[in-house]
């Protein structure tokens, strides 16, 4: 009898797609040197063909089949952080198929911190192309429910690792230009990734305005990681008048706060439609939770969904950034 892995790897060589676990989210995984099978990632994705995707590899001496000109920081950070939530963009390697990069002369490298896809790696030997295993546009997945639920018979196989434990995207670093960049903020923190390298944070974020990148990489088009229904971000004290001003109009909503459920104030017509979560007071708590209780609250029959914004200190930016990117403006 095959194992799920083995299964999984010959499923790779055949050109086929795999749904990868990782410490972050989910990944839709193919082989990375063949194109065939990487068009049918952006296919199933509905992803546009200029949004490159992360190259998983199974150990660091790996880059050098996918880099060129590998810089010593490159080294550095993939010893302090691989396997784990660190993508790097590197100068592209001219073996990588132009598919894989949207076209682009840099390609992001990343080693995931999971047993199971970490087995398969050193099995299939190659790199895995795989972006998150969602739709384009929508919230990631963190459970191989999820990734049915959004790509149901486009994946010809989900590799299963149960729940990940950190639950939003890696962190991006670019080391292509003069100087090293955060392209996207993810559990690794900007001091964090500072630390190693002897550089002030703010230093890795040129770019960041109220804790939103403003730097593009291709994929950080505003409107992202986002549930179907109208998602709003407030600060604390308005979101309790937003709740009044719904209720008086017979509006139900749901709620994802840091305060306990107010339903004991809430008319009882308004309550049967309602969902309130007191969500983790913890960034790393609330980065695990996230995108499930999203998904959650998205399928449930309220109108829309009302988050209370997390306060705007160096350990909730990454969290700050996804939700900034999931809502928009209140009317
Ligand atoms: O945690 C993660 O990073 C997950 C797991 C599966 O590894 N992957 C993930 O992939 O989030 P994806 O494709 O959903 O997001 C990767 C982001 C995209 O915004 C893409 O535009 C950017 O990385 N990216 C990929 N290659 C790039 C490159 N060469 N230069 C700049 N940005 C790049
Ligand atoms: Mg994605």
């Amino acid at each position: 009898m095959m194992t799920d892995i083995q299964h999984a790897k010959t499923l790779l060589i055949e050109g086929k797609l795999v749904a990868i676990p990782t410490e972050t989210v989910y990944g839709l995984g193919a082989d990375a040197k063949n194109p065939s099978a990487i068009q049918k990632i952006y296919a199933a994705k509905r992803r546009p063909a200029t949004n490159p995707l992360i190259i998983h590899l199974p150990n660091p001496d790996a880059m050098c089949d996918w880099a060129l000109d590998i810089p010593k920081i490159a080294w550095k950070l993939a010893e302090a952080f691989w396997p784990g939530p660190l993508t790097l963009i590197l100068k592209r390697h001219p073996d990588v198929p132009k598919i894989v990069t949207g076209g682009q002369e840099t390609v992001a490298l990343r080693i995931p911190n999971h047993p199971v896809t970490l087995e398969l790696l050193n099995q299939f030997g190659g790199g895995i192309a795989a972006p998150s295993a969602n739709r384009s546009g929508r919230l990631s997945p963190t459970t191989t429910e999820h990734v049915r639920e959004e790509l149901g018979d486009a994946v010809d196989y989900i590799l299963e690792g149960g729940p990940c434990t950190i639950g939003i995207e890696s962190t991006i670093v670019s080391l292509v230009g003069p100087a090293p960049v955060i392209l996207r903020l993810g559990s690794l923190s900007a001091e964090t990734v500072g630390s190693v390298l002897g550089l002030a944070p703010e230093t890795l974020l040129p770019a960041v305005t109220n804790g939103h990148t403003t730097l593009e990489t291709p994929g950080s088009s505003t409107s992202h990681y986002a549930p179907s229904k109208p998602l709003y971000l407030f600060e604390h004290e308005t979101l309790f008048n937003i709740i009044v001003q719904l209720m008086q109009n017979n509006q139900s909503f749901s709620v994802l706060s840091f305060s306990e459920g107010l339903h004991a104030m809430l008319n009882p017509i308004v309550a049967a439609h309602s969902k309130w979560i007191a969500i983790a007071k913890e960034p790393k708590l609330f980065a695990n939770q996230l995108y499930h209780q999203l998904r959650l609250l998205d399928k449930n029959e309220s109108e829309c969904i009302l988050v209370e914004m997390p306060p705007n200190t160096s350990e909730w930016l990454a969290i700050r950034d996804r939700l900034k990117r999931a809502s928009r403006p209140w009317a």
